[in-house]
């Protein structure tokens, strides 16, 4: 199928690159004239495990411009998969998304399906199909499919996901959506037909559980350290239960990244303004926001409260580790917090950093460095705040040598605390060692 990307973001640019593998023709459009030009060069632009490689593997089959003319005229799908950001108030900002509705109308030249793969609030596939009936004398098939992949792990979730959810009106076709992804009838991926509202709604409520469970694993943690227990193998006994299941039960220093933290937040403020707010989201939310702080202020405490002249590194700058995404990453909080209670940060990433400079102000006491075991050289404490390969693999001794007395404060629960036992070594939810 001639088939045209709206959006090259994670999202839109691993859809085109996967699709492109399976005898579809893609378009990729953006109005970024760098990355398009960038992607013309064979680059993948993002830094998604096995993305590259199958960019150059589906090259036949790609086609990338920045003229939406070009992009949209002729095709018989268009997928649209623009970023909807956070407005002030919470919900979701759909600039993007109606200028690439415009363009579909003004550039179309046959009917085509519509899949809307951007996390839009719930009754917009309807508000969509009604804008492009106004727009333009073609007929337009418009599809609600939510994006489901994480990053770091795009194009594997893209390839085969848990589930695929297709929201189609009464009255339309569900004729193109069976032909363009017949490869996942064959690989037996479960495929579920709903209404556009149900497909919105289940976006949206899967964010928000995942999120919720990472709050509330997050709070029992809060306890475990109270009375002794160790939050990993709370988790591991409650997630052998089928019922409860082991994923995102990891207590850490809360969720961040470009979905979570904006999707918890629309859903929050959808929930308010049909008047049924929800209790559980507005408690997620709460927890997360507290999370980091509430770890900064154990080191605080730990130090009894004079943290001014500690040098203190800390490790991951990124949301999470193999991605070299900042956005909402709990490194701002935790190093925002530490320059206030007056300490000497330096902070490591390997390929992160210019991105996170942009997001917060420079500052004489904050300084980067993308040399993991110098960032930690003579350091009072360090801090871990990502799960990046690096930082996971490091060993006691690297500590040990780094730090004449190794403090370690471990906010993603990546090392076995008996591992840790010669050093003096902090985590969420587990016995320290001192
Ligand atoms: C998330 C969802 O996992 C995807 O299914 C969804 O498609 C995507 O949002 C989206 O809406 O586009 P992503 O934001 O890439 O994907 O990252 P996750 O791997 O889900 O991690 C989110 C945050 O939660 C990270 O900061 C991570 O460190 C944190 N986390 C995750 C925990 O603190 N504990 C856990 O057990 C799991």
């Amino acid at each position: 199928m001639e088939i045209v990307v709206i959006g090259l973001g994670y999202v839109g640019l691993v859809n085109a690159v996967v699709l492109a593998g399976y005898h579809h023709k893609v378009t990729g459009y953006d109005l970024n004239v760098s990355k398009i030009a960038r992607l013309k060069q064979g680059e993948a632009v993002l830094s998604e495990p096995g993305l590259q490689e199958l960019l150059n593997k589906n090259k036949e089959n790609l086609i990338f411009t920045d003229s939406a003319e070009t992009a949209i005229k002729d095709k018989e799908v268009a997928f649209v998969a623009v970023d909807t950001p956070e407005n002030p108030d919470g919900s979701a900002n759909l600039v993007h998304f109606y200028a690439a509705l415009h363009q579909i109308a003004k550039f179309a030249t046959r009917p085509m399906s519509v899949i809307i793969r951007s996390t839009v609030p719930v009754g917009t596939n309807r508000l969509a199909a009604a804008y492009l009936k106004e727009e333009s004398p073609l007929a337009f098939n418009v599809i609600s499919q939510p994006e489901f992949l994480s990053q770091g792990r795009a194009v594997k979730d893209m390839k085969k996901p848990y589930r695929i959810i297709l929201g189609v009106a009464e009255g339309e076709t569900k004729k193109t959506v069976k032909a363009l992804y017949a490869f996942y009838t064959k690989k037996h991926v479960p495929v579920l037909y709903t209404s556009p509202e149900s497909a919105e709604l289940a976006k949206y409520a899967s964010n928000n559980f995942l999120a919720l469970k990472i709050s509330y694993i997050n709070e029992m943690a809060r306890l475990a350290e109270k009375v002794g227990a160790d939050i990993d193998e709370v988790a591991t006994g409650m997630g052998l239960d089928p019922r409860i299941g082991k994923a995102f039960f990891k207590a850490g220093i809360g969720y961040g990244g470009s979905c979570f933290p904006k999707d918890t937040k629309a859903l929050n403020w959808l929930a308010d303004k049909k008047h049924t707010p929800s209790e559980t989201l507005k408690a997620t939310i709460k927890v997360n926001q507290e999370q980091p702080k509430l770890f900064v202020d154990k080191i605080n405490q730990r130090f009894h409260g004079v943290l001014t002249g500690k040098k203190i590194a800390v490790l991951g700058l990124a949301f999470k580790g193999n991605t070299t995404d900042v956005r909402n990453s709990p490194a701002y909080p935790i190093i925002e917090r530490l320059l206030s209670y007056g300490a000497e940060v330096v902070a490591y990433d390997k390929s992160a950093i210019e991105e996170f400079k942009k997001n917060i102000d420079a500052n004489e006491h904050l300084t980067y460095s993308n040399q993991l075991l110098s960032a930690m050289k003579g350091v009072q404490a360090v801090v871990i705040a990502n799960d990046a390969k690096e930082i996971k693999t490091l060993k006691p001794s690297d500590f040990i040598d780094a730090m004449d007395k190794p403090i370690v404060y471990d906010g993603r629960n990546l090392y076995k605390p008996l591992a840790m036992a010669k050093i003096e070594y902090h985590s969420v939810g587990r016995p320290s060692s001192r």
